[in-house]
């Protein structure tokens, strides 16, 4: 799958809300009247419920939220991370599908949120080196190596040098990666491989939290 212009994410989107009888579709709500807002993704699993996506959210995404700081996601969907970004002064929510970002706007509208939609693997509108961190779940896992490198030769002209960025990708040296044929072909050695030619700092990664995918924090 991993080119830019496969319908997969929103064959995802509008699958989402049709596909399940009433009777799933009835206790999806249900569980959402309970636990969540009932944003698209959290089908995937809500970090508010599920243990390691609960760790993720802990350790890679709330210590670093801070109202003096600009954040950029990349392939935010329906906001299932986005919501704990907000505190950020300013979030850019940054997608390749317009649609996405209606379904995000939907949920999520304050001051502090930018909604850009980009070419794949550039940031347009953002200002050189003004960004102090970076999160993207659940979208590089499904980027080809080839796009991966070049996104984060876009990325290092938007980040500041003391800047973190933390990055979920597919991870193939795991079985439910093997799996999942949506998922790219990616290794936690070729990752850091492309971090390091592209000028950065691997600071710390993650390869035990997920089954299907590792995580990679870096700096400049
Ligand atoms: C599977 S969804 C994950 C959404 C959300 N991050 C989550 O975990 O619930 C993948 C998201 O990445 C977006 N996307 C796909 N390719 C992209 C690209 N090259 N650049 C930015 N966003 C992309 C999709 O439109 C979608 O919003």
């Amino acid at each position: 799958m991993p080119v830019l212009g496969s319908p997969l994410h929103l064959d995802m989107l509008r699958s989402s809300g049709t596909r399940s009888s009433w009777v799933v579709r009835l206790a999806r709500a249900v569980k959402y009247a309970f636990h969540s807002q009932g944003v698209y993704g959290l089908e995937w699993g809500d970090p508010e419920i599920v243990e390691p996506l609960r760790f993720v959210r802990d350790r890679y995404v709330l210590p670093y939220v801070n109202p003096a700081h600009a954040a950029v996601e990349i392939g935010p969907g329906g906001g299932r991370w986005t919501r704990y970004l907000l505190g950020f002064g300013k979030l850019y929510a940054v997608d390749y599908h317009a649609e996405l970002l209606r379904e995000l706007s939907k949920n999520f509208h304050p001051p502090n949120l930018h909604f850009i939609k980009n070419n794949g693997t550039d940031f347009p509108g953002i200002a050189a080196q003004s960004i102090d961190y970076v999160f993207s779940f659940g979208c590089f896992v499904h980027l080809d190596t080839r796009l991966i490198e070049e996104y984060l030769q876009s990325l290092k002209g938007i980040v500041k040098s003391a800047s973190n960025v933390v990055i979920h990708y597919s991870d193939k040296s795991k079985v439910m990666a093997q799996l999942n044929h949506s998922f790219s072909d990616n290794t936690p050695q070729k990752m850091r491989q492309i971090v390091l030619l592209a000028g950065f700092r691997i600071v710390e990664e993650d390869l035990t939290t997920m089954w299907h995918s590792s995580i990679i924090r870096f700096t400049r």
